[in-house]
């Protein structure tokens, strides 16, 4: 079995660390210097400033949108709130005890098989399907925790933003003003993240020329796993993950090597939090956690380590941190399966053989 070299890479780079896969203007994650970008605009001025909706828009179509354009997305998005009922069905269904990622994952399929433009891919079709995603991942997230419960899910309003419309439906009730800046600001941080796995995973998919559904559902279970998204849930069991010397979820990462940028927002966002609530163990803990890390593996937190006592701060139900990620990254997802289908090229990378050559197949009779 022979082969031309020239054109394969010699060496397989492990988990594709440093390799460039694309060029994207989408977002940029600058490792050395804790920076982080989306469409020219730094995280920090978005969280301060934009709102998820806004910041949604930019990502999808690259410019901070006109006051007109924003009112139009914004009543698109409050439009596609409510589900299928089909897919609440679907939803209902659900083993009471089934993972909420394993939950979002398949609720995402179900949109899918009932969504109004199934069978059309094309570019129009395709945004449509987008909105209807960004616009119904955090109804479908709130209605699987209430199925669980034996509830009935809790229909979207109309006359609220998309932060606390989602804690509106999650609790049942009108979330006051400055929990639902901590919510949309928590998703504007996770909406995008450059070529992270979950993105990748997407990607991937989209190149097949297979549906944004699929793209998206590909990403969700690529972002359940405890190296990525899981390990904002993860992180409450950090002290004796600590003390056995394990890995750490909610510090380190492939690109930053310094403090990722999100951090510093959601520890303030986790130490307000904790001081409003008069509960700030969990803010406390985090830092005690975080200078042992520092300490001791000289390592930095990534989003996750602060997000997770953020929204234990929020009540919200441990096993819907990464669900709540899904909800706000679907933005990203949804990008990049757009940004993949305007340049298409299958994604079909080679492996360096390894194994055995040239054998001879031995008879059955014949083997040991
Ligand atoms: C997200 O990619 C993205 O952009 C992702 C994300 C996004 O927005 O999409 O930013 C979101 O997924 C954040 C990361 C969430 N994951 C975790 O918090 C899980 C814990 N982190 C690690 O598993 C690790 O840091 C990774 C997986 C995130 C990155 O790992 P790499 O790049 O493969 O690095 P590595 O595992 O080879 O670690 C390098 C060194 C090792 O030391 P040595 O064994 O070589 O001596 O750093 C150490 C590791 O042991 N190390 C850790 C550590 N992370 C790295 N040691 C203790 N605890 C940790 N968390």
């Amino acid at each position: 079995m022979t082969e031309s070299t020239a054109t394969l890479q010699t060496q397989a780079a492990a988990g594709l660390e440093g390799v460039v896969v694309a060029e994207s203007s989408i977002s940029y994650v600058d490792g050395q210097a804790g920076r982080l970008v989306y469409r020219g605009y730094a995280v920090e001025d978005l969280a301060e400033r934009s709102t998820f909706e806004e910041t949604s828009k930019l990502l999808l179509d690259g410019d901070l949108p006109a006051r007109g354009d924003l009112e139009a997305f914004r009543r698109r998005l409050v439009a596609e709130r409510a589900l299928d009922p089909r897919a609440l069905d679907a939803v209902r269904g659900f083993p009471a005890d089934a993972d909420p990622m394993a939950a979002l994952r398949t609720g995402v399929s179900a949109l899918g098989m009932v969504d109004p433009d199934r069978g059309d891919d094309g570019p129009e079709a395709t945004r449509r399907k987008a909105i209807r995603l960004i616009a119904g991942l955090p109804t479908l997230v709130a209605a699987l925790d209430h199925a669980r419960r034996g509830e009935d899910a809790v229909a979207p309003r109309e006359d609220l933003g998309h932060a606390a419309n989602f804690l509106y439906m999650l609790r049942g009730e009108e979330p006051d003003p400055e929990d639902a800046r901590v919510m949309d600001v928590c998703l504007i941080l996770h909406a995008e993240h450059g070529m992270n796995a979950s993105t990748f995973s997407a990607r991937v998919t989209a190149a097949t020329l297979s549906d944004i559904h699929s793209a998206i559902v590909s990403a969700v279970g690529t972002l359940k796993g405890p190296l990525h998204g899981g390990a904002n849930q993860e992180v409450m069991n950090v002290r004796r993950k600590l003390a056995a010397g394990q890995k750490v979820m909610g510090f380190g990462h492939r690109v930053y090597k310094t403090m990722d940028p999100r951090a510093p927002i959601l520890r303030r966002f986790s130490s307000d939090l904790g001081e409003r609530a008069g509960d700030t163990r969990w803010y406390r803990m985090s830092e005690q956690i975080l200078e042992a890390m520092r300490s001791d593996k000289a390592i930095d937190p990534n989003v996750d380590f602060f997000s997770a006592s953020t929204y234990q701060a929020l009540g919200i139900p441990l096993d819907l941190f990464t669900p709540i990620f899904a909800i706000a990254r679907v933005s990203g997802w949804v990008t990049h399966v757009e940004a993949q289908r305007a340049h298409n090229r299958l994604i079909r990378p080679r492996a360096k053989y390894v194994g055995k050559r040239d054998l001879r197949y031995v008879p059955l009779d014949e083997r040991g």
